[in-house]
């Protein structure tokens, strides 16, 4: 038997993954069989992808011991990852362990000495990693000031352009607060610090993979996240993008080998860093987790974060008019374009409320009395219906 050859047209495509999202994703990640999930805020959702990166991780070490020079190459996959996704250049990027890594690594570059440059302006929706670190400088000779937000949550950028000024060295604003889901002015704050010759920070885990960063309009001089979350991997990665300009002129002096200009050359005569961001990793690649997040940023990738975003921005639309519909007290602005994908609501009772909303299998979190819901790709119109239904039932526990 013959068969007449394929046309092109007939020629089978491999199925189309842009813009994939909700129904269309969801198989990917067997959570859902059992569970709503709401908590990307936490951490994303575990993907056959990412499972299988692991397992390919531990078959190559079983079959080969140290990979390292495959090692190398994923690290740099990663990098070149984080670059695409942030819409800068690998050689801008480094490749971290967490966003404490990245930070420490930007102030241990920054000499703050008293009476000189040497004030950190931090919102008071920093992650603790960021704050902490910050008043860890004091003891370098460094001063904190911190920006309070307004009696309606938000922090506009005049309210830190009022706190930065000549003596003010980093600025650090997160995009998306993790405490109300508010979204920052980078830009406008940016212009402020600009204009008095600081450097600004954009910690941005909770917008990376689900709100479209790039690192050419955003403002910021150094932006950094990781891959827990919207990015749908593990703990223990996460990188630090620096702007070219700024970099030659910072010398972190919290580094390791893999800083080095030459890694193998194993030269301890001096400290020689790199030359690209580079410069800001550290000791050995996190390695296991490397596999995870190349897996996770290629599932963000084929379907694109401009698609995320809006599929999420008409998920949170839909939540936050019926939480308003029930007389909630939403915290997280109603603007699309003042939030992420993170919507927090008050609660008179925000354990009992993540408790009672597990019994029936929904995964959400909770932060300062708010029940936190953070909606991905992933999730569906039905998930936050079924979540408004089943709030509806708990009125009581809404303030
Ligand atoms: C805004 C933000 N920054 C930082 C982190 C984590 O920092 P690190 O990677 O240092 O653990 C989180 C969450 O875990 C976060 O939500």
């Amino acid at each position: 038997m013959s068969f007449a050859p394929l046309s092109p047209d007939d020629t089978p495509k491999p199925e189309s993954t842009t813009g994939r999202v909700g129904d269309a994703i969801r198989a990917e990640f067997p959570i859902f069989e059992r569970r709503t999930y709401l908590n990307s805020c936490s951490q994303g959702a575990l993907s056959h992808r990412v499972r299988a990166a692991y397992e390919e991780y531990l078959a190559g070490w079983d079959e080969n011991g140290a990979e390292w020079e495959y090692w190398v190459e994923r690290a740099e996959a990663a990098r070149a990852g984080f670059a695409a996704l942030l819409h800068g250049r690998p050689d801008e990027v480094a490749v971290t362990t967490s966003v404490s890594q990245g930070v420490s690594g930007i102030v241990s570059a920054l000499p703050f000495e008293r009476g000189g440059r040497n004030r950190i302006v931090i919102s008071d929706y920093e992650f603790p990693t960021v704050g902490q670190i910050a008043h860890a400088q004091e003891l370098r000779g460094a001063e904190v000031v911190h920006v309070r937000p307004e009696a309606d949550g938000s922090i506009p950028a005049e309210k830190f352009a009022a706190a930065i000024d000549e003596r003010t060295a980093l600025v650090c604003c997160t995009t998306i607060s993790y405490r109300t889901g508010h979204r920052h002015d980078i830009a406008g704050i940016a212009e402020a610090a600009h204009a008095n010759g600081a450097l600004v920070l954009a910690d941005s885990y909770q917008a990376v993979g689900a709100i479209e960063l790039d690192v050419r309009t955003l403002g910021a001089d150094f932006v950094t996240g990781g891959t827990v979350k919207y990015l749908l991997a593990s703990a223990g990665l996460g990188f630090l993008w620096i702007r070219g300009e700024v970099l030659a002129g910072l010398t972190p002096t919290q580094t390791g080998w893999f800083a080095d200009e030459d890694i193998f050359e194993m030269d301890i005569s001096d400290y020689s860093p790199h030359s690209t961001a580079r410069r800001f990793d550290a000791g050995t690649p996190p390695v296991p987790n490397i596999y995870a997040g190349v897996a996770g940023l290629g599932l963000i990738e084929e379907t694109g974060v401009p698609a995320i975003e809006a599929h999420v921005a008409g998920l949170n639309t839909r939540l936050i008019s019926g939480l308003l519909d029930l007389g909630a007290d939403v915290v997280t602005p109603v603007d699309p374009a003042r939030r992420g994908p993170l919507v927090c609501v008050r609660s008179t009772d925000a354990p009992a409320l993540v408790n009672s909303l597990a019994e029936e299998d929904f995964v959400c979190s909770l932060r300062d009395g708010n029940l936190r819901v953070a909606a991905h790709f992933y999730n569906t119109v039905d998930d936050i219906d079924a979540l408004l239904d089943a709030l509806a039932r708990r009125r009581p526990l809404l303030a």
